[in-house]
């Protein structure tokens, strides 16, 4: 069995390995230009278009992340970069589940205890205790009820929040309100306190994080955006904090990444920026799951992660 490998900064050596010792009999080697010998497999992140038009012997694509919406957006500009007979696979939690947990509870505990308003007035030498948030009334709300979303709603189950769930099709979760379809998401908005965005990055989603969605929330509500910057519109969101419709932001994802230089986000004091790495990819979590699948695939069976393209995640 053939694979082909392209990342732009992962350790080549050390996924080469892996796959080969998690498969055995395979030849694993990192796809270079001008590279067009028959491939199994193809692990990829964002990868050029001739890694993968017209290779002969593909039976399926591995996306080296969660998201898809990097091959999906190449497939719109570049329809022949892979056939659609040929299954596209992304992962499936693999360790991200946990690591958004950690960030997730790390935010919201913060907001509802007032930690970063404490920096700030720490930083003006201020001893003002502040009027605690009520527990019942911290609503938060998550963007997307999948894998990831699911996971960060749970986490904060225990810590007692009311917990609200908007998804595309309907589903139910004990001890959280679920809302589904745009038909839904005012009542999803009205009274949240945090919201937390943990959708996909596709057609309908892009641009749905603007000034009409955040003025539907709770006044002095929060933004915790941990799936892709071209969800957020983001003048609109500095626009919602100088107007004080909304306290703070805590931002992973960015419509630019890096994020320039002179990007107002940077010095804002009521953003909170991480370099989008809430979930990253772990290497033997991913291969595990990769073998795994591409085991179930060759047996018949259609693994976990398979992506819908029509629908766009
Ligand atoms: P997932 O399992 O595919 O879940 C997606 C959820 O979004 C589903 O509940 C889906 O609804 C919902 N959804 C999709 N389109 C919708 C729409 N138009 N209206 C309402 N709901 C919609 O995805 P996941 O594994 O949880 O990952 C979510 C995203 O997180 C990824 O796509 C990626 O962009 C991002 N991510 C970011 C990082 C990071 O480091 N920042 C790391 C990993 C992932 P249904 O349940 O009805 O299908
Ligand atoms: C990271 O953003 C991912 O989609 O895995």
């Amino acid at each position: 069995m053939e694979l082909i490998f392209y990342h732009p900064f992962f350790n080549s050596d050390r996924w080469i390995t892996g796959l080969q010792t998690r498969l055995p009999g395979s030849q694993v080697r990192v796809w270079q230009p001008g590279d067009d010998a028959p491939a199994d497999y193809a692990l990829v992140r964002t990868p050029p278009p001739e890694m993968l038009r017209g290779r002969q012997g593909l039976k399926g694509v591995f996306a080296l992340g969660a998201g898809v919406d990097d091959i999906l957006d190449q497939l719109r500009t570049c329809p022949d970069m892979l056939d659609p007979a040929v299954p596209l696979f992304r992962l499936e939690d693999t360790g991200m589940s946990l690591q958004m947990q950690e960030y997730a509870v790390q935010r919201v505990l913060g907001w509802f205890r007032r930690f970063d308003e404490y920096q700030q007035l720490q930083a003006q030498g201020r001893w003002q205790p502040l009027k605690p948030h009520r527990r019942e009334s911290f609503t938060v709300g998550v963007l997307g009820a999948g894998v990831l979303g699911q996971a960060v709603a749970s986490s904060l189950k225990a810590w007692g929040f009311p917990l609200r769930l908007w998804s595309r099709s309907p589903r139910e979760w004990a001890g959280m309100q679920t809302f589904h379809g745009r038909e839904q998401l005012p009542a999803f908005l009205a009274g949240t306190q945090v919201l937390i965005n943990l959708l996909p990055a596709t057609a309908e989603t892009e641009g749905i994080i603007n000034r009409a969605m955040l003025r539907q929330l709770n006044p002095q509500a929060y933004l915790l955006n941990l799936a892709r910057g071209v969800h957020v519109v983001e003048a609109d969101l500095l626009a919602a904090l100088a107007a004080g419709e909304l306290q703070a932001a805590a931002l992973d994802v960015f419509n630019v990444e890096p994020l320039p230089e002179d990007h107002p986000f940077w010095h804002h004091p009521r953003i909170a920026i991480t370099p989008h790495n809430a979930a990253v990819t772990l290497p033997e979590e991913a291969m595990a799951y990769i073998a795994r699948a591409i085991g179930e695939y060759e047996a018949g069976k259609m693994p976990a992660g398979w992506v819908d393209r029509q629908r766009g995640y």
